[in-house]
């Protein structure tokens, strides 16, 4: 099919407003299988959505919707200079087949490459070199919390077999607001925190609660994929917003859409370029949501791993006027295959993200909850945070010289000062997509910023976890990584 071909040629995507499909959803539906069936090439380039959906006659939000759910799902990506396009690597046997119902092509979808990345399971070779979002899960302290679990199945389970609290075991929920009062200055009491199935979790139950279907949210860009895949399995309108050295920019948000329903942030370390925001912005962001009633989603998800600086406290604990749900996770802190996180909400939010709860999971295991209690009530969650921040903090300053010292004429790189990932930025014309690539094949897990990005950045940038890989390692990676990337 020739470039430009549904802008030109659309009658087979014409659309039918008297089916119980929603439009976005046909549109999805009718470009998926035009991807599939080899109608849509590779790398063919498709109409902006404002044109599409002037020449379906449709409303921009339902050719945004449908552009964002193939974005996520790995069958179009959005290129510096060339908008959206048909994704190149779509796995050669996902062409051949037929295009069904929706519900049945789900389980054959490919995932978005960030997210396929995060939920495989990864062999322990050089792949995992660089590897981003895991800790150090070779330092966990397994016996300890072999022990916890077996007391707690032991002596504890017999009395918490029945149906417990949905928003969670309450002396975890106690001793949870009185670290986060103290290390994060969140402003709570237990009764104010929810247990979920990590930050995911919150984020799930909070978007599902406070947003119906359609509705416009900001979200950060580049951001966090798991962020804007909940938001966009909700139904949500999204809004990519530029991030800068200050962090989300608010006034750029209030141009592109004041009446936002909600936003999803992380100001303490914006991922993915680790910027944190500015105070100025912080109450630019609460005094807009004051006014346009929004929520803010506040992701605060690694910043226990502050190595220097002036911790800022949480945008949580600035807000006078309950616009924000503080979200946090024990994935990076003790291990990802935990599943428990938690959100911190205003008490007038409490009772309606409890009654959308009960009909999801009811609540998270009583199991981990009580042993994860016990974790930071005797002080290991304490002693095995302080370890990890010695480690971290090495393996940070490898990484940063290491890349200073072999690739600082193509890397521009700024070491953080807090979380477990570090940015290498690209010169303005080079493709990170392809870097990742080339690093792929020498056997490196390193990801492209454009991974995480819906509108187009002035420049790409390549991230590297450093949490999970050790100092030997990365110095052998970085050299693997110099020589790959002569080629590009
Ligand atoms: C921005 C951000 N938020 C949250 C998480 C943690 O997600 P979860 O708690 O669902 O494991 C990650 C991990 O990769 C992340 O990068």
């Amino acid at each position: 099919m020739p470039k430009h071909a549904i802008a030109t040629n659309h009658a087979h995507l014409r659309l039918d407003a008297s089916l119980t499909i929603p439009l976005y959803k046909q549109l999805y539906e009718r470009l998926r299988g035009a991807i599939l069936a080899g109608q849509l090439e590779r790398g063919a380039r498709l109409p902006s959505t404002r044109l599409l959906a002037s020449e379906l006659g449709v409303s921009r939000s339902t050719t945004a919707l449908a552009y964002e759910m193939l974005l996520l799902e790995g069958f179009l990506e959005s290129r510096v200079g060339q908008g959206t396009v048909v994704a190149r690597d779509l796995p050669a046997f996902l062409l051949t087949e037929q295009s069904t119902s929706w519900q049945a092509e789900q389980s054959n979808a490919p995932k978005p490459r960030s997210a396929r990345r995060r939920h495989e399971d990864q062999p322990s070779d050089a792949k995992t070199i660089f590897r981003g979002g895991e800790p150090a899960l070779d330092l966990f302290p397994y016996d300890t919390w072999a022990r916890l679990i077996a007391r707690h199945a032991r002596h504890s389970l017999p009395a918490h077999a029945r149906y417990q609290a949905v928003a969670g075991y309450f002396p975890l929920r106690e001793a949870i607001a009185a670290q986060i009062g103290i290390t994060r200055g969140v402003r709570c009491t237990p009764d104010q925190i929810i247990m979920t199935a990590g930050s995911q979790g919150a984020l799930d139950l909070a978007i599902r609660t406070l947003l119906k279907p359609g509705e416009p949210a900001w979200i950060e860009n580049p951001g966090y994929f798991g962020a804007r895949g909940a938001l966009a399995a909700a139904g949500a309108r999204l809004v990519p917003v530029p991030v800068d050295e200050q962090g989300l920019d608010v006034a750029r948000g209030q141009m592109l859409c004041p009446t936002a329903r909600l936003v999803s942030t992380t100001p303490s370390h914006q991922f993915p370029t680790g910027v944190t925001m500015s105070l100025h912005r912080r109450l630019a962001l609460l005094e807009w949501a004051s006014q346009a009633e929004a929520w803010i989603l506040e992701d605060d998800y690694d910043s226990e791993y502050r190595f220097s600086g002036r911790p800022l406290e949480a945008l949580q604990g600035l807000d006078r006027d309950g616009r924000v749900i503080y979200i946090g996770t024990f994935s990076k802190t003790l291990f990802p295959a935990l599943r428990l996180g938690y959100l911190v909400a205003p008490i007038a939010l409490i009772e309606p993200l409890l009654a959308t709860r009960t009909y999801i999971d009811v609540h998270v295991p009583i199991l981990e909850q009580l042993a994860l209690n016990e974790f930071l009530r005797e002080g290991h969650f304490a002693r095995h945070l302080r370890r990890m921040l010695r480690h971290y903090q090495q393996r940070r300053d490898a990484l940063a010289s290491e890349l200073r010292a072999h690739m600082s004429e193509l890397l521009d790189v700024h070491a953080p000062e807090v979380g477990m990932h570090l940015v290498g930025w690209l010169p303005a014309d080079k493709d990170d997509r392809r870097a990742a690539e080339l690093a792929a094949q020498a056997g490196l897990s390193v990801t492209p910023i454009s991974d995480y990005s819906l509108a187009p950045l002035p420049r790409g940038g390549l991230l590297f976890g450093y949490a999970s890989t050790s100092e030997e390692d990365i110095r052998i990676g970085v050299r693997r990584l110099a020589a790959a990337l002569e080629r590009l």
